[in-house]
């Protein structure tokens, strides 16, 4: 077994003013994530960006309804036509025929290469959205508009866009950077109650691989983070921002850090492609990947049951599931390995799981599937 990655964060600072603005240094793709109340509203908000007579608005048939027109209203000064186009919701849908119809807005539209497109959603759009810039006449700017918690900490930060294939998650992308990232906190009071809990998986995710002191706030602050309180959720999607900016500005392409992004995700992924895209939340699957995770470095001899059960604590209050579902009634291990195979991490077709190595640290390793297996049998209950 070997260590691919190792990381620990910089160090914490104690949340500021109600708008915040963190830095993701890339040299000439650097960019900035706004964070605050009121954003999407305020033409402010979207001054600065590249100058184009047009921009299409990526967004979905649940979120459009709720903010595209204030979007486009606060767009209006900037571009002389603001189109929007609506995708069905969901990541059923995060496929070829949904990305299509975003092609198919921009020639519609008679888009040029100076076009910007805005992706106003959760991780889905955002992805898609990402995706459709990077590839549209061989790249177009694009801006993400983050709407749900787990778009606001992780999704929207960092360049990774991709659709899913049957066979496996994300599978088809690109690395492309958006020119910034805006996060409205105000428009996080409409999410339903379970995306936000989905949300709340990759704002836990960032204490064991990098931050113990960040833990320990959640820890202090879960009721109010799940209640939305305002200043809770500032500190939470700034301090999850800064972590994200960190990994990712030493290693965007993820040649070696930035897997510890991925703590808990190869196990939620077999869980979303095992029951079929859209059954567990993407949070969910990281929530509970994450328990699996922690009890497999706990198998590895790197961390002790007090601190795994001090994380499954943390996520079942955060409102998220603990036990994995079975995957198949004869075998269920096995098909377990089968889905964790398909995951951009495996190499040679050996698996690779990020584990906590330590309190705050994590690492990318290689472990029997033995061990694997015992930690599935153990954790998994039929769905
Ligand atoms: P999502 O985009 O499906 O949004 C969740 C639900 O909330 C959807 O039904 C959406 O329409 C709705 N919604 C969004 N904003 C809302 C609002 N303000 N009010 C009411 N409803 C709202 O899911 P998600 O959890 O945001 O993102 C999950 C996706 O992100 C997955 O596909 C995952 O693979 C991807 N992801 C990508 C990265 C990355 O680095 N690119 C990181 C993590 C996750
Ligand atoms: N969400 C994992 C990453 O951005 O690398």
């Amino acid at each position: 077994m070997t260590d691919h990655a190792t990381l620990s964060a910089p160090a914490f600072s104690s949340a500021g003013a109600v708008r915040q603005t963190v830095a993701i240094d890339l040299g000439e793709r650097s960019y900035e994530i706004l964070i605050g109340q009121g954003l999407l509203d305020d033409v402010q908000s979207w001054s600065g960006l590249p100058r184009a007579a047009a921009a299409l608005v990526v967004t979905n048939t649940t979120v459009g309804p709720l903010y595209a027109a204030r979007l486009v209203a606060a767009l209006r000064p900037h571009h002389a036509a603001v189109h929007v186009v609506e995708l069905p919701d969901g990541e059923a849908h995060k496929d070829w025929p949904t990305l299509n119809r975003i092609f198919d807005a921009l020639l519609g539209h008679g888009a040029d290469r100076k076009t910007v497109i805005y992706a106003l959603g959760g991780g889905v759009v955002g992805d898609m959205a990402g995706f459709a810039a990077a590839s549209y006449m061989r790249g177009v700017p694009f801006v993400q508009v983050a709407t749900t918690l787990l778009a606001q900490v992780d999704s929207s930060v960092g360049g990774k866009t991709a659709i899913n294939h049957p066979l496996g998650k994300n599978m088809i992308g690109a690395f492309y950077q958006p020119r910034r990232v805006v996060c409205d906190l105000d428009v996080l009071a409409t999410l339903p109650p379970r995306e936000l809990s989905a949300g709340l998986a990759e704002v836990i995710k960032y204490g064991p691989i990098a931050d113990m002191e960040f833990l320990g706030w959640i820890e202090d602050n879960i009721d109010a983070l799940v209640a939305r309180d305002p200043s809770a959720l500032a500190h939470a999607v700034r301090r999850s921002c800064e972590i994200k900016a960190w990994v990712v500005g030493q290693d965007e392409r993820e040649s070696g850090l930035r897997a510890v992004l991925n703590f808990g995700h190869t196990f939620g992924h077999a869980i979303e492609a095992g029951l079929g895209y859209g059954q567990w939340l993407h949070g969910e699957g990281v929530g509970c990947g994450m328990v699996l995770a922690a009890r497999l470095s706990e198998r590895l001899g790197l961390v002790d049951g007090e601190f795994v059960e001090r994380l499954a604590v943390l996520i079942r209050r955060a409102g998220l599931p603990v036990r994995a579902p079975r995957l198949d009634a004869n075998d269920n291990a096995g098909r377990w390995l089968e889905l964790m195979r398909v995951d951009k991490k495996s190499e040679a077709g050996e698996i690779r799981f990020v584990v906590i190595d330590g309190p705050g640290r994590a690492a990318v390793r290689s472990a029997p599937d033995a061990l694997v297996r015992a930690v599935i049998d153990e954790n998994t209950v039929a769905a």
